[in-house]
């Protein structure tokens, strides 16, 4: 029987990171082989995006890109998922005649049986549905499968690994598509999660990051126990903190205004819980929040940052801002500038508002100019990689623990508890996974530079 290859390409978010690997692993117990190159496989599947305008212009492009490879291999099968397809549906297969098909964000489960149907002349799938548990998901042992390892330079240890604990969102800001493509908000079932942890950890995975659009609101939507009693995101925290093995944990993502006390006072009493937190803030200006429906204030907000940071002095926080909102003046902006200042993330991702289909801010009238937008953003960036220096500046002299993710022929790179890179000019026999005490001696923008202590390095840390 003819082995069939895959290739997956992955846009956007970590969530859809992990649904890719996932997928990988679907087809990998169906028989199908990972191909390296996108263009040779059997079986190609972009895994969508459409939070703003350029993510989905990405995927779009790749798929004209990919009519053109089915002309001269046309056996080769196209499939759509991700929030672009959960979002076009089958418009996309009417839009574009050579995919063979769609499949909806809470349908990835299903890939293997609707890629089969889609066998045959001309056969197109759609794969789409909106009631929705997260299945008891147990990745693959003994080996794990890391979907884009071939592509990959890191090696194939699997070390670190998403753990989703629940999809969709209920908050309804009014620029975002998600509560659209990925539906309400349902949490996972506890044990699940505690039960796939405890997989990862047994196949040697020692930093696990849990993913939810809102980590904060885990339990909250729908009963996670088996007798249907409360369960709350900080508990799950300890619980998987508890596993024996696991050295590093992490989360993304949380709205500020459902930060709980219990959950900053987590950063002072979870030894692995990482010292790092993405804290999306979206604007500095009250008008703007109220308008983007945040639910928060920019005093809120500032309260938040001060009790984390008394909680875990040495937290890297980081966000997320949008420029030129529908409304936003000169004086709202400034506001957002001078929040960095106060702030002074560790790091940020900004962007200029896009129009999204469906959203509420999409109606709205008050549209900025474009060229308003990009001056803007351009002006934040400048003033966040200043800061990034500034910050990254304070690591040099010190010594910190670093997981190693690849090592070369005579360098090695890591990655700090508070997620900044840090390059090693030098190799000591170790692997990736094992942590390392390392001395800061120089810093960048976006990574750092270090040599290894040797007098608090005695044997691995592992
Ligand atoms: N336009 C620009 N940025 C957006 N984001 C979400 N929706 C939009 C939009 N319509 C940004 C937000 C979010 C991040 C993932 O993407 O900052 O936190
Ligand atoms: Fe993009 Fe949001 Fe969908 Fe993630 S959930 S893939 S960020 S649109």
């Amino acid at each position: 029987m003819k082995q069939f290859s895959f290739s997956i390409k992955t846009f956007g978010c970590q969530m859809n990171e992990r649904d890719s690997e996932i997928m990988a692993q679907l087809l990998a117990e169906k028989g199908y082989v990972e191909s390296m190159e996108l263009e040779d496989a059997d079986v190609v599947i972009l895994n969508t995006c459409s939070i703003r305008a350029k993510a989905e212009q990405k995927a779009m492009s790749l798929l004209g890109v990919l009519r053109k490879v089915k002309k001269r291999r046309p056996g080769m099968k196209i499939c759509v998922a991700g929030c672009v397809a959960q979002q076009e549906g089958e418009e996309l297969c009417e839009r574009m005649p050579h995919v063979d098909l769609v499949i909806g964000t809470q349908n990835i489960y299903e890939l293997a049986d609707l890629l089969e149907a889609t066998r045959g002349a001309s056969k197109v799938a759609i794969g789409m549905s909106d009631a929705y548990e997260i299945p008891a998901f147990i990745p693959t042992l003994p080996k794990l499968i890391s979907h884009g390892e071939l592509q990959s330079p890191f090696p194939a240890r699997p070390f670190r690994k998403f753990l989703t604990i629940m999809q969709g969102c209920n908050n309804y800001c009014t620029y975002c598509v998600v509560p659209y493509t990925r539906g309400r908000e349902i949490s996972r079932k506890f044990k699940d999660i505690i039960e796939e942890a405890h997989v990862l950890v047994d196949a040697g995975v020692r930093e696990i990051t849990l993913l939810g659009q809102n980590v904060n609101s885990y339990g909250r939507t729908n009963p996670v126990t088996t007798d249907g009693s409360g369960y709350s995101f900080s508990q799950l925290l300890r619980e998987v903190a508890a596993i024996q093995g696991l050295k590093r944990l992490r989360f993304t993502t949380s709205n500020p205004k459902d930060l709980s006390l219990e959950l900053m006072r987590c950063f002072n009493e979870i030894e692995i819980l990482c010292p790092q937190f993405h804290l999306p803030v979206q604007s500095g200006s009250n008008a703007v929040l109220s308008k983007m429906n945040r639910k928060y204030t920019r005093e809120l907000y500032l309260q938040r940052v001060a009790e984390l940071r008394s909680f875990r002095p040495d937290i890297a926080l980081s966000t997320d801002v949008i420029v030129g909102f529908p409304g936003e003046t000169d004086a709202d902006f400034e506001e957002t500038m001078e929040l960095l200042e106060h702030v002074r993330f560790h790091s940020s991702f900004s962007f200029k508002y896009s129009d999204r289909p469906g959203t509420r801010s999409a109606d709205f009238d008050d549209k900025v100019d474009e060229q308003v937008k990009s001056e803007r953003l351009s002006r934040f960036q400048k003033r966040q990689d200043e800061i990034c220096l500034e910050q990254n500046s304070l690591y040099v002299g010190k010594c910190l623990p670093v997981m190693i993710e690849k090592v070369t022929q005579d360098n090695m790179v890591g990655r700090t508890e508070t997620n900044h890179i840090v390059h090693i000019e030098e190799k000591i026999e170790c692997f990736p996974g094992d942590i390392v005490n390392v001395t800061i001696y120089h810093a960048g923008q976006h990574s750092l530079n270090g040599r290894i202590d040797f007098t608090s390095t005695t044997g691995l840390s592992s």
